[in-house]
This record gives C-alpha cells, structure tokens and sequence, in this order.
C-alpha cells in the first residue's frame, strides 16, 4: 500500500501515521521528521532549512524532493509507504508522481484529513506546552495555516481531480480517526 496523508498542521497525520505504520507494516515517511532530524544533527541542508522552518514556512522544493528522493530508494519501501508531510504545493504533486513512475511504485491513494481551524490551533498550543516544538508559537502556527491555505490546499484539489482521494473527519477520539482511514483503505473504497 502507497498513500499520502494530507492535512493542516495539527490534523493527525503523524498521529495516524505512526498507526498505520504498525498495522501495515510499511515506513512512514515523514519530510518533517527528516528535515528535524537534519536540523538535529546539523548537516549542511539542515542549516538551510532551520530558520525557515522555525518562521513556518516552507523549505525549498528542490531540498526535499532530493531528501524524498533517497528515503524512497533506500530499499525497505518495496511493500509500500506512507507518506506524510508531503506533497506541500502543486509543484510537490507533479514532482511525485513523476518520482513515483520512474521508481514504478504508483501511489494507491491520498488520504485527507479535515478539522476545523480553532480545533488545529488548540491541539498545537497542547502541543507546544508538553514537547515545545519551535514552530508551535502561535505566530509559527499561524504562518503554517496560512501556507496550508494557499499552497497545500490545491494540492488536494488535484488528487480529488485525479479520483485518488479519500476525504475523511480528521475529528475525533484518535482510534475512531484511524477507524475511518482503514475503512478508506479497505478493498473497494469510496473515493473521491
Ligand atoms: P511537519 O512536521 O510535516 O508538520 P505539519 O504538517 O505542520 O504537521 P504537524 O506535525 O504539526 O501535525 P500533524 O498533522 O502531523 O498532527 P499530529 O499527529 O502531530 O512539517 C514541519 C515543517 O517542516 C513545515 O512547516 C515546513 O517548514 C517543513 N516541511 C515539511 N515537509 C515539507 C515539504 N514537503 N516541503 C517544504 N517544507 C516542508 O498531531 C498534532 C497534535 O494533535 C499532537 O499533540 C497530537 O497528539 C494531537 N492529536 C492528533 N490527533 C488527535 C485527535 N484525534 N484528538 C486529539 N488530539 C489529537
């Protein structure tokens, strides 16, 4: 199984990920997670990224497609992945799907994940008290909804054109979501 999770920040997807991860025994592939983890350890693009990260916005495409680029070769997504964080702009999609051909693993579907924006902005301050994530000030929260507005949400338009997408209550206890993501995935899914 290929899919993507698709969502605002806040709406669950590293949550379901992380879910989904155990239940289908495929990598979840985070471009949050490898871009944090560059900004850990210092590399040279995680110096380039850090304080475009911090400000919410959005890092280079080139950057991380090429970071996407290794993860997806690095031999353990034969059974299939779940992507998470990205695609992030029409220009992403198109860099994925071309991606996804040459590597002929074809996505099976995008999974979107819908709350509402007062909820998003409650569950990152929860988040920002316990784990203190840099870019859970509420200025960083506001540039990242601002960016999933104008950027990302195009993004979900063209999986809904392509008949690829899946758009599901992101609201919820946490095992009820994941509940309705499963029924997206069984053999013959509603789509669209
Ligand atoms: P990324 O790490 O992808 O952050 P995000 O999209 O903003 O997503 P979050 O991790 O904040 O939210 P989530 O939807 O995963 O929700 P979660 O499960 O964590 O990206 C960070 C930055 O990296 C970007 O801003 C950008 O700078 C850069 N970047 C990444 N990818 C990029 C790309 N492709 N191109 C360019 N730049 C890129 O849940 C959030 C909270 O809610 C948690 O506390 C959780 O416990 C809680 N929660 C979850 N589900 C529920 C529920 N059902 N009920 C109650 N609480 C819940």
């Amino acid at each position: 199984m290929r899919l993507v999770l698709l969502g605002a920040p806040g709406s669950g997807k590293g949550t379901q990920a992380a879910r989904l991860r155990e239940h289908l025994q495929v990598p979840h592939i985070s471009t949050g997670d490898l871009l944090r983890a560059a900004v850990k350890a210092g590399t040279p693009l995680g110096l380039q990224a850090k304080a475009v990260m911090e400000a919410g916005g959005l890092v280079s495409d080139e950057i991380v497609l090429g970071m996407l680029e290794e993860r997806l070769t690095a031999g353990d997504t034969g059974n299939g992945f779940i992507l998470d964080g990205y695609p992030r702009n029409l220009a992403q999609a198109n860099a994925l799907d071309a991606l996804l051909k040459k590597l002929h693993q074809p996505m099976d579907i995008a999974i979107q994940l819908d709350v509402d924006t007062e909820l998003l902005i409650s569950r990152l301050a929860g988040r920002a008290q316990v784990e203190g994530r840099a870019d859970d000030s509420p200025e960083a929260v506001r540039n990242r909804l601002k960016v999933y507005n104008e950027a990302t949400a195009p993004v979900v338009d063209y999986y809904r054109n392509a008949g690829r997408l899946a758009c599901l209550n992101g609201v919820g206890a946490m095992d009820e979501v994941f509940q309705r993501i499963l029924e997206a995935l069984a053999p013959t899914p509603e789509v669209g």
